[in-house]
C-alpha cells in the first residue's frame, strides 16, 4: 500500500486538486499572507472556527446547511480539501466520509501536532455530550500534503502541545528519538520537528497499515497516554497534546507500581513530561478528578473492550509498549493511588 504523504516546502498548486474541490479552512489562517493568495484559486470554500466546539453534531449540522448554499458540484470528483489543526481535520474527514455516502479527502495539516499524527491513518469524529470522538468513521484521506510554509506560520505554544504526540512516539518506538529530544536543552524548534517529521509520521503508518481499522488491537498502541488523557481533555478541556503527555507520565507511574518498567527508565519519563508540559501537572489534573467522575468517563471511551474492560498501554522501557487488559476497577483504584502519592 503506497503512502498518502507529500513533503512540501510551499502549499501544493492549484492543479494537484480536482476542479471540484472544496476548501475547509481554520479561519485563523485567513490572516496568514501565504494562505490568503493560495486559498483565493478556490472556487468553493468554507472557513471554520476550529476547536473541539467544531467537531459537534451542531456544527455539523451548521456547516451541512452552508455547502447546500454553496450548490457545490454533487459530482464523483468533489473532493474536501481540509487546512487546519486537528480539530478542522477530523470535522473534515467525518463530513466527506459521510457527504453523498464519501467524497474525496485531502488534508493539508497546519499545527505540528496534525502534521505529526491526527491527519495521518484515517480517523475522524465528532464529539457527543462531553465525551471526544463518539461519532466517527475510519476514512483515509487520498493525498496529505505537509507543508513547510505553512507549518511555520505557528506561535510556539503549538509546539509544546505537538510534543505530547511526539514523545508518545519516541516512548513507542524510537528510544534515539526520546535520547534527542531529552538532550535538547529547550523543546523542539519547527525546524527541528519538520527534519525528524518523515520518521515519526513513518512509525504511524507502520502499525496503522497493519491494522487500519483497530480490529487486531495492535493500533491501540498509538493509544499510550490516551486513556487518562481523553479523561483530562473532556473534564478540564486543556488541549490535546497537553493532555497525552499528562496521561503519559500517569501510564509511567502505573508501570513503575507494576514493575512493569525500572526506576531510572521512569524517572527519564517523568522528567521529560515536566520539561515539556505547559502550565499544567499531573498532580493538578488529579485533584480536580474523583474517580466516580473517571469512571464515567472511562465508561463512554471507544477503547472499552468489554463492559468494564479496555486494554491499557504500559511501558515496558522507552521504545517498547505493552497492551494489557485491566478493569475500569483496576484504573480507579490507580487513579486513587496516584492521587494520594
Ligand atoms: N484523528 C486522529 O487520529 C487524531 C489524533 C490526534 C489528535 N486528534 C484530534 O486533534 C485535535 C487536536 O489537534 P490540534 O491541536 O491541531 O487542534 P486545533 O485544530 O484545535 O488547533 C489548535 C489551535 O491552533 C490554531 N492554529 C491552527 N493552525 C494554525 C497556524 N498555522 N497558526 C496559528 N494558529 C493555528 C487553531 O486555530 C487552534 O486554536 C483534537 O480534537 C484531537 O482529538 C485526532
Ligand atoms: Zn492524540
Amino acid at each position: 500500500m503506497s503512502r498518502p504523504v507529500v513533503y512540501l516546502s510551499k502549499l501544493p498548486s492549484r492543479s494537484r486538486f480536482p476542479a471540484e474541490s472544496v476548501l475547509f479552512y481554520d479561519s485563523v489562517l485567513a490572516s496568514k499572507a501565504v494562505f490568503k493568495t493560495w486559498a483565493s484559486k478556490f472556487k468553493y470554500s468554507v472557513a471554520l472556527k476550529s476547536g473541539e466546539s467544531l467537531k459537534t453534531v451542531d456544527s455539523f449540522n451548521q456547516v451541512l446547511k452552508k455547502i447546500t448554499k454553496l450548490n457545490i458540484p454533487q459530482s464523483t470528483q468533489l473532493t474536501f480539501v481540509s487546512v487546519g489543526g486537528g480539530s478542522v481535520g477530523d470535522f473534515v474527514g467525518f463530513l466527506a466520509s459521510v457527504y453523498l455516502r464519501g467524497r474525496g479527502l485531502i488534508h493539508i495539516p497546519s499545527t505540528w501536532l496534525s502534521a505529526v499524527d491526527s491527519a495521518h491513518g484515517g480517523k475522524n469524529g465528532l464529539n457527543f455530550e462531553g465525551v471526544k470522538n463518539q461519532v466517527g468513521t475510519f476514512y483515509p484521506p487520498e493525498r496529505v500534503y505537509l507543508c513547510k510554509e505553512l507549518l511555520n506560520t505557528q506561535p510556539e505554544a503549538r509546539l509544546s502541545e505537538a510534543m505530547g504526540e511526539v514523545v508518545k512516539t519516541a516512548v513507542l518506538f524510537d528510544e534515539k528519538l526520546f535520547t534527542e529530544i531529552e538532550t535538547q536543552k529547550k523543546i523542539f524548534s519547527g525546524s527541528q520537528i519538520w527534519k525528524r517529521l518523515e520518521k515519526l509520521v513513518a512509525h504511524k503508518y507502520a502499525i496503522v497499515e497493519k491494522d487500519p481499522n483497530e480490529k487486531l488491537g495492535l493500533r491501540r498502541l498509538l493509544n499510550l497516554g490516551h486513556t487518562m488523557g481523553h479523561v483530562f481533555e473532556s473534564h478540564y478541556g486543556w488541549p490535546h497534546g497537553v493532555c497525552v503527555l499528562l496521561g503519559l507520565e500517569f501510564a509511567a507511574n502505573w508501570s513503575l507500581q507494576l514493575r512493569i518498567l525500572n526506576k531510572s527508565e521512569h524517572a527519564r519519563i517523568v522528567k521529560m513530561t515536566q520539561k515539556l508540559k505547559v502550565e499544567k501537572t499531573l498532580s493538578e489534573a488529579l485533584r480536580g478528578l474523583n474517580s466516580k467522575k473517571v469512571e464515567e468517563l472511562l465508561k463512554k471511551d471507544k477503547k472499552l473492550t468489554g463492559e468494564s474492560t479496555l486494554d491499557f498501554i504500559f511501558i515496558n522501557k522507552i521504545g517498547r509498549c505493552v497492551r494489557k487488559k485491566v478493569t475500569l476497577a483496576n484504573i480507579t483504584s490507580e487513579f486513587k493511588r496516584q492521587k494520594a502519592h
